[in-house]
């Protein structure tokens, strides 16, 4: 029988990637298949255990992943219904990340490479962040990136402006000189008695405040395509003390409301500067930041660009988005050897496509 031109004899080949994350204070493992379809995804967060410090304790978060680890593991796999024999590769997060944090994490995947003899995979953190949107079955939202593309990574340890150029193809445009956004709402969280992470209490009580309440200080940096969230922190701090001074009691959500738009402006501002100036086809927002409401309902209604961003649950740290590079880095051919060791201070322009 002739079969017609371009009839493929097999179905495409399925690619099954182990991913593995503890960058920060989220241990996590994860099944991707063929980089888009998430077969488990565990998370187990460590946050209301570092709350009573009001942020991440590096030591209590290295101790805490060795103990999640091995559940979670555990539990990612069954989800997959999988064994490790079936998965194609290890991928996990060598950096950026906490030093010690990173270690437990490298060391668990090296030592189940060892174990099964599959190749292992170091992904970079923020290129994971970036690739999150490519889970779009979670959104039925399965319209491809265009490129060039603009990406804003806002977490708790980066804010960053890069463009893509093609897949896997990054270029810096500019980043934070002082806090990243995360470490901001975590910090003003802080001054106004509201519980770590400070997002997503910042984002709650805000909902019952005015945005215009407070007119507080917007850093454009004109000219660069950087970021500064230090004069803004100092700013609400100088309101709280002349607030406190009059003893009538402070205005918090006002106060959040106000901030969190200040945050918003900047960083959808900036953003959208940056695409028309590169003519980028799409914006990618992505990190923990882009689960904040506000930001997400600014970028949609803003941007004349297709805008990318993750569903919820992806936004934070996981171990699917780590499992998404790992699939393109191993279709290209990457594999790390057992000799491989963390990077906490990675730049993302290190990388090579
Ligand atoms: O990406 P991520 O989970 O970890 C890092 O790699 O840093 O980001 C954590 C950060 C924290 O600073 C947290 O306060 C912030 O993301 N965050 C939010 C929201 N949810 C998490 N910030 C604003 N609004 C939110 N809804
Ligand atoms: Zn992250």
């Amino acid at each position: 029988m002739i079969r017609p031109t371009g009839q493929r004899l097999t179905s495409e080949p399925s690619f099954r990637i182990l991913g593995i994350e503890s960058s920060c204070d989220e241990t996590a493992v994860a099944v991707v298949e063929n980089g888009r379809i998430i077969l488990s995804n565990v998370v187990a967060s460590q946050a209301s255990l570092h709350a009573q410090f009001g942020g991440v304790f590096p030591e209590v978060a290295s101790r805490q992943h060795l103990l999640n680890f091995p559940p979670v593991l555990e539990q990612a796999l069954k989800d997959s219904h999988l064994e490790l024999k079936d998965v194609d590769a290890i991928a996990v997060t060598r950096g950026p990340g906490l030093p010690g944090s990173l270690v437990v994490g490298l060391n668990i995947a090296k030592g189940l490479a060892m174990m099964s003899g599959k190749p292992l995979i170091g992904v970079h953190h923020l290129e994971a962040h970036l690739l999150s949107v490519e889970l779009t079955e979670e959104t039925g939202n399965t319209n491809p990136l265009v490129y060039p593309a603009i990406g804003l990574i806002v977490s708790g340890g980066h804010t960053e402006l890069v463009l893509i150029e093609a897949p896997l193809c990054y270029r810096a445009l500019g980043a934070t000189l002082d806090d990243a956004a995360g470490e901001a709402f975590d910090k003003v969280a802080r001054l106004l008695n509201l519980p770590y992470p400070g997002g997503p209490s910042i984002q709650a009580i805000s909902q019952h405040g005015d945005p215009q309440a407070f007119r507080f200080p917007r850093a454009w940096l004109e000219g660069t395509w950087n970021f500064s969230f230090s004069g803004l922190k100092t700013a609400v701090l100088r309101e709280i003390k002349r607030l406190e001074r009059y003893g009538t009691g402070l205005p918090i959500e006002d106060l959040a409301a106000s901030f969190q738009q200040a945050v918003v402006d900047v960083l959808v501002g900036k953003t959208l500067q940056a695409a028309e100036a590169f003519y980028a086809q799409s914006v990618v927002v992505v990190g923990g930041v882009s689960a904040n409401r506000a930001l997400r309902e600014a970028f949609f209604q803003q941007s004349k660009l297709p805008v990318f961003i993750p569903p919820l649950e992806l936004c934070t740290d996981n171990a699917a988005m780590t499992a998404v590079v790992g699939y393109h880095r191993y279709r290209r051919g990457q594999r790390d050897g057992l000799d491989m060791d963390v990077l906490p201070n990675w730049p993302l322009m290190e990388l090579s496509s």
